[in-house]
């Protein structure tokens, strides 16, 4: 079985020292890609910017903007059968990248931004029978009502909701709490765990 993974955040670069990104760590989706392994799976891992190890037994890939994140996903797509993406993609990017380091007293105060494709939403609607496609949903409030509609509205067979509006779970924690959703209505809440176990929990279920 094969499976794609994405995780971490993808960096929007302003100029060569500058970037707008997210406070993700990478860490769900890591684990998910060391579960993954540890049942025999073939995994591809595209990674933005972390600082984690390598997951021994995975092949990784390490991009950047959510474009190249993009491109790294759609070429290993169609040889996939499990693909989650649970990277946390910069919505928009600066509509100009600068080749110099601006000087800030030169800058303006003002970003012209334009949005980043929605890799996820785009998967979907290639996806074909056989392939399992799960994305994530990170809120801050109306969480499971804003799960629904994403999974319905990205073509998704499952969604994975969690909350980033606490401290103790979310971005950068070795702690989550979770929901998984299916397109069939089934909806599954976790304990507040460490994100291994429940990747391992997550798998369990994805792939029984
Ligand atoms: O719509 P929202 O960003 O909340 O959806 C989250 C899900 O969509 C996550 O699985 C995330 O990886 C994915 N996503 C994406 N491309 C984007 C934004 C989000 O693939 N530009």
């Amino acid at each position: 079985m094969n499976c794609l993974i994405s995780a971490g955040p993808t960096r929007e670069w302003i100029d060569p020292v500058r970037f707008l990104s997210n406070p993700s760590s990478g860490k769900m989706g890591y684990a998910l890609a060391r579960a993954a392994v540890d049942r025999g799976m073939q995994v591809t891992l595209v990674s933005g910017p972390t600082a984690l190890k390598a997951p021994a037994g995975a092949e990784v890939l390490f991009v950047e903007t959510a474009r190249e994140m993009q491109e790294a996903m759609s070429q290993r797509f169609a040889k996939a059968d499990l693909i989650i993406m649970s990277a946390a993609v910069s919505d928009h990017r600066p509509e100009t990248r600068s080749k110099q380091k601006q000087k800030k007293e030169q800058m303006r105060m003002t970003l012209d931004l334009v949005a980043n494709p929605d890799i996820l939403m785009e998967l979907g609607k290639q996806k074909k029978n056989g392939q399992t496609l799960v994305g994530f949903a990170a809120e801050t409030e109306n969480l499971l009502p804003n799960a629904r509609r994403k999974l319905r509205e990205k073509n998704l067979d499952w969604i994975v909701a969690n909350d980033v509006s606490e401290k103790d779970r979310g971005f950068q924690s070795d702690f989550n709490k979770i929901s998984l959703l299916s397109k069939e209505q089934n909806e599954m809440d976790f304990e507040y765990q460490e994100k291994n176990s429940l990747a391992r929990k997550i798998m369990d279920i994805l792939c029984p």
